[in-house]
C-alpha cells in the first residue's frame, strides 16, 4: 500500500509513532523517523528534534531530504506537563514544521495530523483559536496566562488538540494545486506510555468515559488509519478529521444533542 513511498513519522520512539513507523515499512514505504528521542527501531534514518524549539525545527528542516510522500505529524506531550510546552509541541511545533516542510513534499503528498477526542468542542472554542492562529513559539506563555489555558492543566491538550482540528480544516486546499492534502485523526484513550498522564489530569471525566468503553484503544488501532490516509486511495479526503475511538465521539455527540 505504501510501496516506495518516502514516509516521516514524527514521534517514532513510542506509542502510535512507533507502531505507525513498523506498519509504514510492512507496508513497503521508507520510514524518516523524527523523535527528541532517539531510536534505531523501525526506522531507516532517524533525526533528532524539540518540536517545542523553533530553531531545533529550523535545523531539522534544513536536514531532511526532498521528495517525501508523506508527513504523519504523531509525536505529542500529555496534558501533565506546563501548559506552554503542551501548546507549543502539539500546536505551534506541528503547524510550524509542516509549514516549512511544504516545499519538501512531493507533489501527491499526504500530511495526517494527530489529534484527539480532547479536539471535539472545538466549536465552543473558535473565538480562542482565532487569536491563536498566528502566534509564534514566543508568544505563547502570554497566551496561555491571559486565555486561563493555563489555569486547569489539561485545558492546554483540549485547546492545542481543537486548534489543530480546525487548522487542518482550514488547509483543506492550500496546496490543492500540488495535490497535497492534510487531515487528521481523533483517537480517544488509547494504551501507551501517556495514558497514565491523561487519567491523572482527567480524573471524574476519563472514568466516565471509560465506563462506557468495552475496551481501550491500542495503537494498532490506529496506526492502519494513519497508513490509509498516506496511501494513493485517500487523494479526495481533504481537510477531514477522523474519529478512531471505539465510538466515543459518536457517543458524546448523541449525548450532547439528546439523541
Ligand atoms: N495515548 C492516547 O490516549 C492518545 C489519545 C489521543 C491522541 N493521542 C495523541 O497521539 C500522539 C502520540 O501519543 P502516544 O500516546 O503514542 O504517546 P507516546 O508518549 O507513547 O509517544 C509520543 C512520542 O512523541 C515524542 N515527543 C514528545 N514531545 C516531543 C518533542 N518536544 N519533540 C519531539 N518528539 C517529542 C516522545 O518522545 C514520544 O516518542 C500524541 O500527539 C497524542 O496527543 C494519544
Amino acid at each position: 500500500m505504501l510501496t516506495n513511498k518516502k514516509i516521516i513519522v514524527t514521534g517514532c520512539a513510542s506509542g502510535i509513532g512507533a507502531e505507525t513507523a513498523r506498519l509504514v515499512k510492512e507496508l513497503g514505504g521508507t520510514v524518516i523517523g523524527i523523535d527528541r528521542n532517539e531510536t534505531t527501531e523501525n526506522v531507516d534514518s532517524f533525526y533528532k528534534v524539540d518540536f517545542g524549539d523553533k530553531a531545533s525545527i529550523d535545523a531539522l528542516v534544513q536536514a531532511l531530504p526532498d521528495g517525501v510522500d508523506g508527513l504523519a505529524n504523531i509525536a505529542g506531550v500529555p496534558p501533565t506537563l506546563d501548559a506552554e510546552t503542551v501548546v507549543r509541541v502539539n500546536l505551534i511545533g506541528v503547524k510550524y514544521f509542516t509549514l516549512n516542510m511544504i516545499d519538501k513534499l512531493a507533489d501527491g503528498a499526504s500530511i495526517v495530523n494527530l489529534a484527539s477526542l480532547a479536539g471535539l468542542g472545538w466549536p465552543n472554542s473558535v473565538e480562542q483559536i482565532k487569536v491563536a492562529a498566528d502566534l509564534d513559539f514566543d508568544q505563547v506563555a502570554e497566551f496561555v496566562a491571559s486565555h486561563d489555558i493555563d489555569k486547569e492543566q489539561a485545558r492546554s491538550y483540549f485547546f492545542a488538540k481543537e486548534a489543530l482540528v480546525v487548522w487542518t480544516m482550514q488547509h483543506r486546499w492550500t496546496w490543492r494545486d500540488r495535490g497535497i492534502r492534510v487531515n487528521a485523526i481523533s483517537p480517544g484513550a488509547v494504551e501507551t506510555p501517556i495514558l497514565k498522564d491523561f487519567l491523572e489530569t482527567l480524573g471524574k471525566k476519563a472514568d466516565e468515559a471509560r465506563k462506557v468503553m468495552d475496551r481501550a484503544g491500542t495503537p494498532k488501532d490506529i496506526a492502519p488509519v494513519v497508513a490509509f490516509l498516506l496511501s494513493d486511495m485517500t487523494p479526495w479526503i481533504r481537510g477531514v478529521n477522523i474519529a478512531v475511538d471505539g465510538g466515543q465521539a459518536a457517543n458524546a455527540l448523541c449525548g450532547m444533542n439528546g439523541l
